[in-house]
């Protein structure tokens, strides 16, 4: 069933985002003939632009960056149509009668029946502004059954604790619970809701999925590239809000969440916040011993000379941001008790992927020769992306005579699925969204509980000078004091770049 027909307003219509994620994911839906009948894109942006140059733009972003642009290029043009663009100060109040005068004229040509989905695509620090200029021409307004207004806000929400709660207390002021949609992309990616699935929909899988039988699990977002063009929001933020706060912690949650009662958001989103909730704090003792720190730093490499971070764009000459973090932590309850999570990210790494694998215990008496005998003899590697599957490493009789085991890998591959689309997280969320489906966005108790947890370790950092920032040089795996903290080892990965010099482990701070 296609969503309600609607306007999506999006703010923040003239930057990368919009150009990048959200016009090339849109066309892709338009492409499947999912979106509502009578639908219209309004991009309001600051900047003077007529409706020809925001669609010639958006045209680009959608031949270079959608998944169907080339297959369906005789549908770009019918998909502008579908377009018009509004210049305003969105953070003048006074300009919002425009918006609301345009939305009626929309309304009017287009029968969009004044649904409304607005989209913040903006700086966070405009999220309450918008809000509240948007209450003061009565844009936020929604009649059960007759029409309604929605809400989705981009990462990162708050910058801390006190931020976050601060911002979710502003938006509940114009907005409810019900009307605000809180996107994670990675929530979006097929998956990562595959783990779901995996585990709910299996027999095989969840009688073992507890301490019982798991013995360590090891999560790994690692990223080739550097931060490029976006220093300025990166030194404000590195990666513990940039990827853990949010991404990383809502893996953790979806991989040891207990199974909802019913497959519906409210039960869904509950068994996500009570993992996060069951998060051992974190204290001065496991700070210190369970959290590294890194920065990238200059390499010669057979991709070319790399930057070091402090070298880039809008980032200061002595940056105390990090951006690799790797930590241990654990999840106190039943299923849990005393399991590490061992978790890592970081930017300008060897290789390019995110994968999570459960290791499991060994069994209890080795008989075989050759037999693996510690723990990670038996994994389950779910790929999230790219190579996008799940792979199981067992034991095998290797052939011949005598019982020698050997370790072998059963693979399935997304890739090998004939004739599946996989649609971008984008495409999921702004979809789920438009059909009023809040499963996978993140409710308010949630980001609460993942900046509760974090937030000891931003204020440590801001008060002991001497927490270290190790420097690696960039297309390492992260500094070697991130080796120490798992005694099994991080798993490998085929390195994309490799170092052309001896490569120099510094402490920059
Ligand atoms: C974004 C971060 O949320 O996620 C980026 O701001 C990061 O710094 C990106 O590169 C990673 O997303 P993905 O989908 O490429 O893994």
């Amino acid at each position: 069933m296609r969503p309600t027909d609607h306007v999506l307003v999006i703010f923040g219509a003239s930057g990368d985002l919009t150009y990048r994620k959200l016009l090339p994911a849109l066309f892709d839906l338009y492409s499947q003939s999912v979106l509502p009948e009578n639908f219209i894109v309004l991009g309001v942006a600051r900047s003077p632009m007529s409706r020809n140059d925001f669609c010639d733009k958006m045209k680009e972003g959608i031949i270079n960056f959608s998944n169907l642009g080339k297959k369906y290029d005789s549908l770009i043009e019918p998909f502008l149509s579908r377009i018009d663009y509004l210049s305003i100060d969105t953070s003048d109040k006074s300009e919002y009668v425009k918006l609301k005068e345009k939305l009626l004229s929309i309304d009017n040509l287009y029968r969009t029946k004044g649904n409304y989905l607005f989209y913040l695509a903006t700086p966070p620090n405009m999220y309450d502004t918008i809000a509240f200029n948007l209450k003061a021409v009565d844009l936020h307004i929604e009649i059960p059954n007759r029409y309604f207004r929605r809400i989705i806000v981009e990462k990162p929400f708050g910058y801390d604790l006190s931020s976050a709660l601060e911002l979710n207390n502003k938006l509940h002021a114009v907005f409810s619970e019900q009307q605000l949609y809180r996107i994670d992309h990675y929530l979006g990616k097929e998956t990562v809701q595959n783990i779901l699935v995996f585990r709910f929909s299996n027999g095989l899988f969840e009688p073992i999925w507890n301490r019982n039988f798991i013995h360590h699990i090891e999560i790994t977002a690692a990223e080739t590239l550097g931060v490029g063009n976006r220093g300025r929001y990166y030194e404000q933020s590195g990666a513990i809000r940039d990827m853990l706060q949010n991404h990383l912690m809502h893996l953790v949650a979806l991989v040891a969440m207990e199974p909802p009662v019913l497959f519906e958001a409210h039960a869904l989103q509950n068994e996500m916040v009570k993992v996060l909730q069951a998060l051992r704090p974190l204290d001065k003792d496991s700070i210190e011993s369970n959290i590294v720190r890194g920065q990238y730093t200059g390499a010669r490499t057979n991709r070319g000379n790399l930057l070091a971070y402090r070298e880039e764009k809008d980032v200061a000459p002595d940056s105390n941001t990090e951006t690799f973090v790797a930590m241990k932590l654990f999840i106190d309850n039943w299923r849990w008790a005393d399991v590490p999570f061992y978790i890592r990210t970081g930017k300008r790494l060897p290789s390019q992927l995110t994968e999570i694998i459960i290791h499991l215990k060994a069994t209890p008496q080795a008989l075989f020769k050759g037999q693996c005998t510690g723990p990670s003899c038996n994994k389950i590697i779910l790929r999230i992306q790219p190579e996008e599957g799940i792979g199981m490493q067992f034991g095998l009789k290797s052939p011949g005579t005598g019982y020698n085991v050997r370790q072998v890998q059963m693979d399935f591959k997304y890739s090998e699925l004939a004739n599946t689309y996989i649609p971008s997280a984008y495409e999921r969320l702004l979809l789920d969204a438009m059909h009023g489906d809040p499963a996978l966005f993140i409710r308010s108790d949630a980001v609460e509980a993942t900046w509760k947890f974090i937030d000891p370790l931003l204020q440590y950092i801001q008060t002991n000078k001497d927490f270290k920032l190790f420097g690696y040089p960039s297309c390492t795996w992260g500094p070697e004091e991130a080796n120490q903290l798992i005694p099994e080892g991080w798993s490998e990965y085929p390195a994309y770049c490799s170092i052309e010099e001896e490569p120099k482990f510094t402490i920059l701070s």
